[in-house]
């Protein structure tokens, strides 16, 4: 199974900037690269702050800018959005019954699960009891299946200077119901820190983020006010088969210098 992760896209409406960055013309880049080279994917997922301000108009941009993907998309919540001008623009898609911008997803390979970790006014990450409950229950009816989460908000400590104060709010509940599940998780995808991160939770949990198309950081654990910077369009290859999970990082527009050999067996 072939599923496109795009992160933090940050849009505004047609013409605005954020952070010296046009994030428009930007994720253009990237839904024509995936139109071009990717006709094959099963899956397209934007893991959150969809839009930077949560205007009405950005969130009608964003709908425009991925009608042309021709498989179904998944869209997450982060900090940045709004859910109510989200839900206008995006009526039908997948939430659950309080709600929430969170949905299940069967595939062969195991549960997709896609959960909302936004409260509006807070800038880190809200799973409350409701959201929990939910968790729960399709962490259940999944049964012996492996579940892989997307979520905005990493639900562990990043160890990022400035996402410090601004992470999950969970006090762990989150990583404590995932390892308790008997089918096991191949993995956490998410966003929100705008750096290219990987690793392994206490309880042996594979995570990794993908990077923004938009502004990112310039990366710095220490500092709380790191600088943003610029970059080439960027997304996500993630393959989800009988391997496991593999993920790939994707630059639009690179420009090739030297042709690699061909290599031949071992
Ligand atoms: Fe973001
Ligand atoms: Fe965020």
């Amino acid at each position: 199974m072939k599923i496109i992760q795009i992160t933090d896209t940050h849009l505004v409406p047609s013409g605005g900037v954020v952070n010296g960055v046009d994030p428009e013309r930007q994720l253009r880049a990237v839904v024509a690269d995936i139109v071009a080279r990717h006709g094959d994917a099963d899956l397209v997922t934007i893991t959150g702050d969809l839009c930077n301000d949560g205007e009405p108009e950005a969130y009608r941009l964003l709908s425009d800018i991925v009608r042309p993907l021709a498989c179904p998309v998944r869209l997450l919540l982060g900090n940045h959005d709004r859910r109510p001008a989200f839900l206008d623009a995006f009526p039908d898609h997948p939430r659950d019954a309080s709600g929430y911008v969170q949905s299940v997803l069967d595939t062969p390979h195991g549960r997709l699960l896609f959960l909302d970790s936004h409260e509006a006014g807070t800038i880190g990450g809200i799973y409350g009891a409701d959201r929990l409950c939910w968790l729960e229950e399709s962490l259940a009816s999944a049964g012996p299946e492996p579940v892989t989460v997307f979520i905005h908000h990493p639900p562990f400590d990043a160890g990022i200077g400035h996402f410090e104060r601004i992470g999950m709010h969970d006090g762990g509940a989150i990583l404590r119901r995932l390892a308790a599940h008997a089918g096991g998780v191949r993995h956490i995808v998410f966003g929100h820190i705008h750096v290219p991160m990987a690793g392994t939770s206490a309880e042996g949990i594979a995570y990794s983020s993908g990077q923004s198309p938009a502004h990112r950081f310039i990366t710095d654990l220490a500092l709380r006010d790191p600088w943003w910077t610029s970059g080439n369009p960027c997304y996500r290859i993630l393959m989800l088969d009988g391997q496991g999970l593999r993920a790939y990082g994707v630059e639009v527009g690179q420009v090739p210098t030297a042709r690699a050999p061909v290599c031949d067996g071992p």
